[in-house]
């Protein structure tokens, strides 16, 4: 089983990422919130990297049935619905809805992911559904940290350490990792009992604390809590157990 990890988004060479799975993390927030809207009851997530083009899809599908979503220095866009904190999509709010998003990193990880059949979210909150659905694959793992502003981050890269981990783990398949994978591997063994610390101690958890979204930190920091599979059909996050 070959495990390609990237740190940071960017230029992925073609044969990296055919016929594997791939796995797309933002732990801060905008993995963990797709999992919690998903969890609620909306129907997809269009994921945008830019807050315009999110903008002419809403009107484009029509205002009722969709929210506009995303924040921008972690911050509700001005204008839009929802910003990007787990905690604002609820049944009440999300349900049935398409979330239409744009986040400074998370959602612009997708652009130009289209060549794998196999595109997962993942995030600490589902980590077992991800493990299970990347075993059950029987492909190779590419593991795309969304990172924060273009520089590695530590949540992204402690997930993505978990997953090889438990995958080794699970599947007792003889493995090959790059190094980002090496590296993910020793962050997440040597800090796996201090996961919420770590994550919170972190500049991007730092920040969010910061702007007083500690809660949010923590409750991204949580391991299997929203136990959802969110996978990438036409250019749609949908809930896999849901359609
Ligand atoms: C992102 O995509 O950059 C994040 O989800 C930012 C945030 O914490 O809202």
């Amino acid at each position: 089983m070959r495990f390609d990890l990237f740190l940071v988004p960017g230029p992925v060479k073609e044969n990296r990422l055919a016929d594997r799975a791939v796995v797309i993390i933002d732990v801060l927030r905008a993995s963990t919130t797709m999992c919690q809207a998903l969890q609620a009851g909306a129907r997809a997530i269009l994921p945008f990297a830019e807050s315009g083009e999110a903008a002419e899809m809403r009107i484009k599908i029509g205002l009722e049935s969709t929210l506009l979503c995303g924040e921008r220095n972690g911050l509700k866009i001005e204008n839009f619905d929802l910003g990007n904190s787990p905690s604002e999509f609820t049944p009440e709010r999300v349900r049935d809805k398409i979330i239409i998003m744009t986040t400074s990193n998370g959602t612009r990880a997708y652009a130009g992911i289209d060549r794998s059949s196999l595109i997962i979210t993942g995030a600490l909150v589902n980590m077992s559904r991800v493990t299970r659905a990347v075993a059950d694959s029987g492909r190779d793992v590419a593991i795309m940290c969304a990172g924060r502003l273009g520089q590695f981050s530590i949540e992204d890269t402690l997930c993505g350490g978990l997953l090889i981990h438990r995958l080794l783990t699970e599947t007792g398949r003889r493995a090959d990792l790059n190094d980002a994978a090496s590296l993910a591997l020793l962050l997440y063994r040597s800090n796996s009992r201090a996961l919420k610390e770590t994550i919170a101690q972190g500049e991007h958890g730092r920040y969010l604390r910061e702007l007083g979204f500690a809660d949010d930190v923590a409750l991204a920091a949580g391991v299997d809590t929203i136990p959802v599979l969110p996978v990438l059909k036409d250019k749609r996050i949908i809930n896999n157990d849901v359609e």
